[in-house]
């Protein structure tokens, strides 16, 4: 892997150990009828906490609060945010403070769900909001930093999913991953699917293997949070936050979104992601869940019964493993 030096440049704090792996899922082809030569890209198996994309983004960030001198890590998300489990892990890791932002409307006391007993578990302090409005967010992490600076810290303050350059610089270099082990593998033509919320992993991915000069057929990402074209906008913005550091501009018309799956919101429910989580569990003995991976996963099986998707497929397992124990709100 020839990693770009701007890349290369960035401070890094190591979170993984090595390659994610890359495995066939030969009963899952054989029950979608064989057309498709489907694979699995396990960073639901890296290394941190239940592992997950979000490890990626850290190594980067994480690098920067070191090398800037902070002493502790402030972020933010839902209260299901595998980026903000992640963070307390990396956090605990780094020997660094961590404060979570978490929103939406707070369960009854004692009724936590799985990620928010981990985040606390892994020493995180949490704050939690009434709403999830996204300028409330906004504030109350500022009142954090604002505390912590106050009491003679030094906060790093890191975005919504750990999007923005540095953390996607981190999935760039996981599509470079990937395109050394479909090389080894012998795929040239495959198809990648993802689920996408901020678009950073999607964003960071499309550089990657655009830089590797793999001949991919497409990059597809399942839209798990927002509409295509809020979407869109989010990963363009990252596409050219990337530039500066790679010195490669993905084109536009290579990003490929699938709102299909969305139903009706981020972490609702849906019929067809309760059936890829059956049907990767009975086929492979592999774990979804129904917020990220289901939707994405979903996205795929409709492909492939509709015979849009052939040939080499690389599903994006994202990680989220503990999504699958929070109790969801119903469906609208
Ligand atoms: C399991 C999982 N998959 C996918 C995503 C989406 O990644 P991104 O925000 O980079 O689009 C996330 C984001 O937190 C995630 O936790």
């Amino acid at each position: 892997m020839i990693i770009p030096p701007g890349i290369a440049a960035l401070h890094r704090f190591g979170l993984i150990d090595g390659p994610s792996p890359l495995a066939p899922l030969r009963r899952l082809s054989e029950t979608l009828g064989g057309t498709a030569e489907i694979w699995i890209k396990r960073e639901d198996l890296l290394p941190l906490a239940f592992g997950g994309n979000k490890l990626r983004n850290l190594e980067l960030l994480v690098g920067a609060a070191l090398a800037e001198g902070a002493d502790s890590l402030i972020t933010s998300g839902r209260r299901w945010s595998n980026h903000c489990r992640l963070t307390a892990a990396a956090g605990a890791r780094a020997g660094l403070a961590v404060h979570l932002v978490l929103t939406g409307p707070p369960p009854p006391a004692g009724a936590e769900g799985p990620n928010q007993i981990l985040d606390e578990l892994l020493g995180a302090t949490v704050h939690v909001t009434a709403t999830d409005d996204r300028a409330q967010r906004a504030a109350l992490v500022e009142w954090v930093a604002a505390d912590e600076r106050a009491a003679g810290r030094r906060p790093f303050v890191i975005g919504v999913g750990g999007t923005g350059p540095i953390g996607a610089a981190g999935q760039v270099l996981a599509g470079l991953e990937l395109a050394d082990q479909l090389a080894d593998v012998g795929i040239g033509d495959a198809t990648v699917v993802l689920p996408s919320a901020t678009g950073g992993t999607h964003a960071g991915l499309l550089t990657g293997l655009a830089l590797a000069l793999l001949p991919l057929r497409a990059v597809i990402g399942i839209a798990v949070a927002s509409p295509a074209a809020e979407l869109r906008s989010a990963i363009d913005a990252t596409l050219d936050g990337l530039e500066p550091f790679v010195g490669l501009r993905v084109a536009p018309d290579a990003v490929v979104i699938d709102a299909d799956q969305l139903g009706t919101g981020y972490g609702r429910p849906t019929a067809a992601a309760d059936e890829a989580i059956r049907l990767l569990a009975r086929t492979e003995g592999i774990l979804v869940d129904p917020i990220y991976t289901a939707k994405a996963l979903a996205g795929l099986i409709a492909r492939v019964r509709d015979g849009r998707l052939r040939g080499p497929v690389v599903f994006w397992h994202a990680g989220g493993g503990p999504g699958l124990f929070e109790r969801l709100p119903p469906a609208d």
